[in-house]
Formats: structure tokens, C-alpha cells, sequence
């Protein structure tokens, strides 16, 4: 596999992403510009915001995709780019930007599944990660746990019937008036960590339905009144968060939050481990991925449940966990193999046609 050299492209949400990867699993390059600066300035992602941001840098992130790997698209099998899901306007940019490469070197075309690369970069990371295996793909817009039969044949277990938990951290996180320029979840991780994860019992979200699904929107009415009936402000002000009694009280609720936000996955992963078992008793790992899969607590937590059951942990690295260019490369990898792909576009395509 040696000789597939794969440049992804990712613009599902509010990272312009781009790396090229080869075959045997080697990363030549990865390259992510992030939008979370000026997101926080707007308060949540806005399409046409987001859709101007990725169509400002897609050129130079994919350029600086190549030049790092010291390719040019003559060097490349083919292109693979996240077709969905996400905000379609933000995913055209990248699928126009991947087709019109493509057009230009002749390659192939693989469309992704945002979800699906997501879980499959764990076999870049553990390459004997083999099929069957679970896998738990907890983002900023989905809550799911699926068990992978092979490439492009997945069982869903579970799924959130609401928010997912990213949406929960970066809510709580506004919330509480955190600095949002490096992420609602990053923020809130570090604030919990001064915080009694004990001082607020938050009820753990659908206890009563036993089964795989996810709820998150319970929970952020609990913090959004725990947050009031405290009267701590909800602005971002620095100096009221450098207050230490004041600060105390946020990262009680952040630490709390993350107690009951986690049991939850918690809980479900465990069902989920049984009722995957009882499918196919051959698993050996549950993969854990997507944004907040950097999370250290999360991983922690879910490494206990996961040792409990006799399985294994493949959670890849931070830099793989959020949204990034090598997963969408990856997963394309994996469908090129297989041949699956689309033929090279005309190279003299119009946009309005792609
Ligand atoms: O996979 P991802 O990068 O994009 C989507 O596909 O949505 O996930 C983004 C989500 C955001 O909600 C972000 O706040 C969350 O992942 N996240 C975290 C952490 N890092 C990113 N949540 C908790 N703790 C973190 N360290
Ligand atoms: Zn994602």
C-alpha cells in the first residue's frame, strides 16, 4: 500500500483541514486552520460566516498540505473530501476546492463520511485494530456508538436524541464565561480541574431507558439554572473569573457538569460493550474519537469501563480526535483500496456544477 498517496480535505464545520497520508499509515503532512477564534467573537458557528472563512484559506491549507509533504498533485492516487454530514454550505467549499484539484492531476475522487473517518482513523493509529470493533464518536454535533462490521458497513447502537455532549460542553462553557478562543471544551476541561466534582448533583440523563441513546439537553437546563440560582454573570469578564470565590463556584459547576456529562457516556458504553458482545463476541476494542475524545478525563473514565470489560482502548491523539485532514485521507485510503472512488472530474469543470 506503499505507493496510495492521499490528500484529504475537510471542511464539514469550522476547521479548514488538509494532510496528505500513505497507504502503510505514514502522515506526510496535516495542516488545520481553526475558525474558533472567530467563532467566539459571534457566539456559534454561522454557515455563511464559516463558508467566507474556509474559502479565504482553503487554497493556502491545501498548498501547505503538499508543500510540507514535498508533493505536488502529480504525486497523488487521489483526493478524498468530506461530503457530509455538516453545514453544506462550509462542505462545498471543500468538495469544490478537492474537485478542481482533482480536474487539473486527473485523480480519483473518494467522498467521505465525517462520521465514518472519525472511527476509522483509529486504524491508522492501532494497526491491528481489526474488524468487528465499537466505537463510541462523541463531536461537537454527534453522540453515536456503532459497531463496525467492515469498511462502509456499520450497526448503530446508540445515538443522542437531542444535543450532542460537545454541544454541551461548549454550551456550559459560554455559559460560564469562559474565554471561548480555544474551544468551549478545552476551556471548560481546564476550569474543572479546580472545581468539587461532588458539589452539584446533577441528575444523570435517561437512567430509566435502558438502552444505548444519548441525551444532553436535560442536563444543560440543570447547569443553565444551577448557573442562575448562584447569580454568577454569564459574561466573559476576566477579572470577575480572577476572583477566587467567584471562580470557585464556576469550576464547581464545570467539574460537576464533566462528573455527570461523562457518567452518561459512561453508562452507555458499558450497555453497549454487552449488547456488541452478544452480536459479535469476537470484539476486541472500543474506539473512542471525535472532538471530545481529547478530553483527559474522558479518556481516563472510559479506560476503566473499557478494562473492566476485557477490551481494549484505542482513543488516537488530540490532534486526530477533533476534526483534522489525515482522518479524511485515511478513510479515503480505505475506500480507494477497496475501489471505491469516483472517476476524475473534467478539468475544465464550472463551480456551479461540482
Ligand atoms: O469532532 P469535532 O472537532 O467537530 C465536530 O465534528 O463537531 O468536535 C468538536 C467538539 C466541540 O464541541 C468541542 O468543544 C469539543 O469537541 N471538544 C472538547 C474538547 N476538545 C474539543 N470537549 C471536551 N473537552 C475537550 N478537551
Ligand atoms: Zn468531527
Amino acid at each position: 500500500y506503499d505507493d496510495v498517496i492521499m490528500l484529504g480535505i475537510e471542511t464539514s464545520c469550522d476547521d479548514t483541514a488538509a494532510a496528505v497520508v500513505r497507504g502503510n499509515g505514514d502522515i506526510l503532512s496535516q495542516v488545520v486552520s481553526s475558525q474558533a477564534d472567530l467563532l467566539s467573537r459571534y457566539g456559534g458557528v454561522a454557515p455563511k460566516m464559516a463558508e467566507e472563512a474556509h474559502s479565504l484559506v482553503i487554497d493556502q491549507v491545501v498548498q501547505r498540505a503538499l508543500d510540507d509533504a514535498k508533493l505536488t498533485g502529480n504525486d497523488l492516487s487521489a483526493v478524498a473530501v468530506t461530503i457530509g454530514p455538516g453545514l453544506s454550505l462550509c462542505l462545498r467549499v471543500g468538495v469544490q476546492k478537492a474537485r478542481r484539484l482533482a480536474g487539473v492531476f486527473n485523480l480519483p475522487i473518494v467522498g467521505v463520511h465525517h462520521m465514518e473517518a472519525h472511527a476509522l482513523v483509529a486504524r491508522l493509529i492501532e494497526r491491528n485494530l481489526q474488524f468487528p470493533f465499537l466505537a463510541l464518536l462523541i463531536s461537537g454535533g454527534h453522540n453515536l456508538l456503532i459497531l463496525a462490521h467492515k469498511v462502509g458497513h456499520y450497526l448503530q447502537l446508540g445515538t443522542t436524541i437531542d444535543d450532542a455532549i460537545g454541544e454541551a460542553y461548549d454550551k456550559t462553557a459560554r455559559w460560564l464565561g469562559l474565554d471561548m478562543r480555544k474551544g468551549g471544551g478545552p476551556a471548560l476541561e481546564e476550569l474543572a480541574l479546580e472545581g468539587d466534582a461532588n458539589s452539584i448533583n446533577f441528575s444523570i440523563p435517561m437512567r430509566q431507558h435502558k438502552d444505548c441513546n444519548f441525551s444532553y439537553a436535560g442536563l444543560k437546563t440543570q447547569v443553565r439554572l444551577a448557573i442562575e440560582s448562584r447569580k454568577i454573570s454569564m459574561e466573559h469578564n476576566p477579572i470577575s473569573l480572577a476572583n477566587l470565590d467567584d471562580r470557585r463556584s464556576r469550576a464547581d459547576i464545570a467539574a460537576s457538569f464533566q462528573r455527570v456529562a461523562v457518567l452518561h457516556l459512561e453508562e452507555r458504553c458499558q450497555r453497549a460493550i454487552e449488547w456488541a458482545l452478544k452480536i459479535e463476541p469476537s470484539i476486541k476494542y472500543l474506539v473512542v474519537s471525535g472532538g471530545v475524545a481529547s478530553n483527559k478525563y474522558v479518556r481516563a473514565r472510559l479506560s476503566h469501563v473499557v478494562e473492566n470489560s476485557g477490551l481494549e482502548l484505542v482513543c488516537p491523539p488530540p490532534s486526530l480526535c477533533t476534526d483534522n485532514g489525515v482522518m479524511v485521507a485515511w478513510t479515503g485510503i480505505e475506500h480507494f483500496l477497496l475501489g471505491r472512488f469516483d472517476p476524475p472530474p473534467p478539468a475544465d469543470e464550472p463551480e456551479d456544477a461540482m
